[in-house]
């Protein structure tokens, strides 16, 4: 794992566990789930259980994140520099503890923080890719072509994405279909503004509706349609719009962002390098909606080419 500075295999039980904790927390939230709405709903049958199993995977994460900072505080006393992002902070807690008020509870949520927010989003997002490369073979043929062209038989690395227009263009139109986060994450207003002649108070829940401009018809036409040319200028060389925010905007955006558009790229391209996708049923792409936008689990075929 990348925040820990080592892999892990698939079958450890930490990693299990952890895994499963965050489905039961990603499936009792959900980034604009009823709750978030209307608090009122948690004495609703239907609802009533969704809290307590969301504090019992919530305390099984901080008692694996406990886990993890007692062994990476051990491992410390014997090293100069930090090797992961815990050590990082533990180092900074150590040295400047009183200035910034640093403490091991913040380290506990930066954990969640980082864990939650890259895993389920990342993945999500990558699903998604997968299931329309399946569908659309002529894009995929063209990011084949694209890489072919570029890298030979070369393993893509970071530095090549420069002269990919096309698998970027391609990737940025797979967070625009189908935006893993639609209802972005509610935020607050700090003050009272005026937005086009309408009061918003302060303190009113602000959810920002991602899918309505990603998929407007006015600004991106047959949204439905998967269609990489878009964030193509007429010389074939890939545009951003200001107008695709997966990542949403402002002081908040994802911090992740530019760490996320480097692992769909480069594993979208080493997919492609080495597979072909095929689907192999009718696909749905509806979706199920926890903390993130999912595909439902549906079988594509990957053939070794
Ligand atoms: C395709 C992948 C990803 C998508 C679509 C995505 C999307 C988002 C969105 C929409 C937000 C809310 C921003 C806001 O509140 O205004 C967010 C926040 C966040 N993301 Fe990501 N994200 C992705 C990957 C990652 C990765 C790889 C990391 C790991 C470093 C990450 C870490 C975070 C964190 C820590 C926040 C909270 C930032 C804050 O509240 O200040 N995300 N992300």
């Amino acid at each position: 794992m990348l925040f820990l500075g080592k892999p892990f295999s698939l079958n450890n039980k930490m990693i299990a566990d952890l895994q499963q904790s965050f489905n039961m927390i990603a499936k009792s939230v959900g980034f604009g789930g009823p709750l978030n709405f209307l608090p009122i709903l948690r004495f609703f049958p239907q609802f009533k259980h969704a809290v307590p199993a969301l504090k019992d995977a919530v305390n099984k994460v901080a008692e694996i994140h406990t886990h993890l900072i007692n062994e990476c505080q051990k491992s410390m006393c014997t090293k100069d520099s930090p090797s992961n992002l815990i050590e990082a902070f533990l180092l900074r807690v150590s040295k400047e503890s009183s200035k910034h008020n640093y403490n091991i509870e913040q380290l506990n949520y930066l954990l969640y923080d980082v864990f939650i927010g890259s895993t389920s989003s990342t993945t999500s997002s990558l699903s998604w890719g997968l299931l329309y490369l399946a569908q659309y073979e002529d894009v995929q043929n063209t990011m084949r072509q694209e890489l072919l062209e570029i890298l030979q038989n070369k393993t893509v690395q970071m530095e090549d994405f420069e002269n990919l227009h096309y698998t970027k263009a391609a990737i940025a139109e797979m967070m625009r279909i189908r935006t893993i986060a639609p209802l972005g994450i509610p935020h607050y207003a700090s003050e009272d503004i005026c937005v086009e002649g309408f009061t918003i108070p302060k303190g009113t829940m602000i959810t920002p509706l991602l899918w309505a401009i990603h998929m407007d018809p006015k600004v991106y036409k047959d949204p439905e349609e998967f269609r990489p040319e878009r964030f193509l200028d007429k010389d074939g060389r890939f545009c951003k719009s200001e107008l695709l925010l997966p990542f949403l905007t402002g002081k908040r955006i994802c911090v992740g962002e530019e760490l996320a558009i480097i692992i769909m790229s480069v594993l979208v391209a080493t997919v492609l390098q080495n597979f072909k996708i095929e689907r192999s049923d009718c696909l749905d792409f509806d979706g199920h909606y926890g903390c993130t936008l999912k595909p439902k689990s549906q079988q594509i075929i990957f053939t070794k080419i």
